[in-house]
This record gives C-alpha cells, structure tokens and sequence, in this order.
C-alpha cells in the first residue's frame, strides 16, 4: 500500500472508528451562577500561546500528513474554514512531504488560502533539528507541533519499535526552530509523568491529545492481520489528561484535544485549565458528510455558544474560565483521586 492509499485508509477509518465519546467530560458539571456579573457582549474568546495571540481558543488540531490529491483538497477545505473563522490550524505530519517534493503542495496551499492566519507546522519526535526547521520554512509556521505517536508505531506492523532519545530530539528541535513548539499526544493523553517530563524543556505548550476521540489503536488494528487489541483502550481520557498536564507541567501552557465535539466539551476543556482547545476527527467528520458550508457554519456555532455558557458562569475571558466552580462525578472523579489530583 503506497503512504498516500494509507493516509486515505486513515481518513476512512478515523470516520467510522473511533469518536467513542470516552473523553469523561461527561463526568464534569458545571456550578450555576444565578447573578454571574456579565454580559453576552463583553466575553472574549481570545488566548495567548507562545506570545501568539489566537483570536479563538479553538483550532483545526493536526490531520491528513501525506501526499495525493484527495489529502490536498480536505487541507484546502480545512484552510479555507480557518481563514473564514479565524482559528489557528495545524497541518498534518510533512515527514514524508520533506523526501517527496511532490507532497509540498498537500500543506503549502494552507498557507495560500490563509495568508494572514496562524498555521502551525507538524512533524514527529524522530525528525533532526533541520528536518523541523525545514517544515517550519515550508509553510511559514506560526508555531511547530511535535507529535507523539508511540502506540500507533507498535499497533502498526510497520511501525517504529525503538523510542530511545525522544525528549533528546524535542530539546535540540525546540531551542533551533524560532517559532514556539507544541509538543502534542494523538488520543493517548499525556499523563502528570510525562508532563513534568516536557516542564523542563524549551516548549511553550503541551496538546493533551486525550483518549476518547480518534483512536489510532483502534484504527491500525482494523487494519492489521495481527491486531494488538490490548491497545483499543489504552490511554488517559481527555478531562483526566488535562488536569493532569496542568498539574504536571505548571510551567507551560496546556492545550485540550482528544475527542472534542460540542461548544461544551470546548468550554470543560478550558474550565479544566487548558489554554486552547482542538479538534481533528469531527471536523473531518462534519467536513466529508455534510461540506464546507456547513463546517464554516458549525465552527461560527461552536464561538456563539461557548459565548453564551462563559456568560452564564460569569467568566469573560479563558483565564476567568479557569476559576470557575467545577464538580467531578464518576470515572474521571476517581481517576483523579487515585492519581491524587483533586
Ligand atoms: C490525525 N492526527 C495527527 N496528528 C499529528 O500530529 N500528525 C498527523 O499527521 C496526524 N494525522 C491525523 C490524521 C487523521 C485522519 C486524524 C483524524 C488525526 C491526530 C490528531 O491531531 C489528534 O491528536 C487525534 O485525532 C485526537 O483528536 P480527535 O480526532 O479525537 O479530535
């Protein structure tokens, strides 16, 4: 299978697998504010990462790395979605787009169609510090994300089986590109360990990439003959991954991701103390089913609502989200108390 029937395969099964909603945001409520003090009109929904200003704390999360023209028009689609709403994108890993020229154009046409808009470069923890500034320069990146993918490389027969030197790679990466790094999880979540692991490197910014969305164990083993099912349910749910990365690495800024749908799982996201918050696998979703319009019109929803729930809490801005009263039922209550995070 050539890597761009792969990336397509991906895009298959991360539509019909996967969204499990295991995120256990469910598990978090909300306290009401009778007299919250606000006002419709004065809530803010801008954030700062890495001394960037984002107009919106949420963010087309990274997809579709790989070459071929179906690749190229989602990430055109995606663009074009971005630029309109203004959010920040990232694109998917440009690993291969770096050995195969003729890949190039699947990410530089999200710089074309969004001249002005925050876009961030996407690469593994493997790549060289030339490599990272090399993705950097190809899109003229805002900010770099390093993905980290260790169970979807065992899951994969294919994959990498040698993990040795990662945080090494992540530190001469971010002290050469000069943008901002964002180290980021893919539906594993990062957990308190390998928070204060990243809270002593150069990065600006750590992407929980939460268990409950798009699940790559799941997918490459629908894929494999000799499936790792052991892996299906491995990982931190998204609510437990961010308390515990905001725990863990008190340093950086934390962004939320891992099965995000709804203005409300966004607006837990942050309540739970993430900066920003991304969504990949159901934007994708609303993209291929229902078209572009719609996603447009489903992101401008997204921005209304949380407006009206941050009203209703009486929290202007995402730092007034972060004090707001939260209560934590079931699962995720008592993750949280055996990891002694409460
Ligand atoms: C991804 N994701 C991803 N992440 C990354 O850093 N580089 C990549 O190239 C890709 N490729 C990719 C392709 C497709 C089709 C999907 C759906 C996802 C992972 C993504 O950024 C995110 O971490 C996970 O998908 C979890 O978020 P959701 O999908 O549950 O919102």
């Amino acid at each position: 299978m050539s890597r761009a029937e792969r990336k397509i395969d991906h895009i298959h099964y991360a539509l019909s697998t996967g969204q499990s909603r295991g995120t256990g945001l469910g598990d978090i409520q909300f306290v009401h504010r009778s007299i919250p003090g606000s006002s419709v009109n004065d809530i803010s929904l801008s954030t700062e990462i890495g001394g960037l200003q984002w107009s919106s704390p949420i963010f087309v999360n990274a997809m579709t790395g790989g070459g071929g023209k179906k690749t190229a028009d989602i990430n055109r689609q995606l663009a074009e979605m971005a630029a309109t709403c203004r959010i920040p994108m990232a694109v998917g890993s440009q690993m291969s787009a770096l050995r195969h020229s003729q890949e190039r154009d699947t990410f530089t046409v999200a710089r074309k169609v969004n001249k002005n808009g925050l876009i961030f470069a996407n690469i593994g923890s493997e790549a060289t510090p030339d490599e990272a500034l090399a993705v950097c320069d190809m899109i003229e990146a805002d900010a770099l994300q390093i993905h980290l993918n260790v169970i979807q490389e065992l899951a994969m027969p294919e994959g990498d089986r040698d993990f040795r030197g990662m945080a090494e790679r992540i530190e001469l990466i971010s002290k050469r590109v000069p943008v901002p790094v964002i180290v980021k999880e893919t539906g594993f979540g990062i957990g308190r360990e390998t928070a204060a692991l990243l809270n002593e490197l150069p990065v600006a910014a750590i992407d929980t990439g939460g268990f409950g969305g798009t699940n790559f164990a799941m997918i490459e083993n629908e894929r494999s003959e000799k499936p790792m099912s052991f892996f299906n349910n491995w990982g931190l749910p998204t609510a437990s991954s961010i308390v515990e990365t905001v725990i863990g690495a008190p340093g950086k800024r934390t962004i939320a991701s891992g099965g995000l749908q709804t203005a409300e799982d966004l607006v837990k996201s942050l309540a739970l103390g993430a900066s920003a918050a991304g969504m990949s696998g159901f934007l994708l979703n609303v993209l291929i089913n229902d078209g572009a319009d719609a996603l447009i019109e489903y992101v401008e929803q997204l921005k209304k609502d949380m407006r009206m729930m941050m009203c209703a809490l009486g929290a202007k801005t995402i730092t007034d989200l972060h004090q707001v009263p939260l209560v934590i039922h079931g699962e995720t209550h008592h993750w949280l108390r055996v990891r002694k995070c409460d």
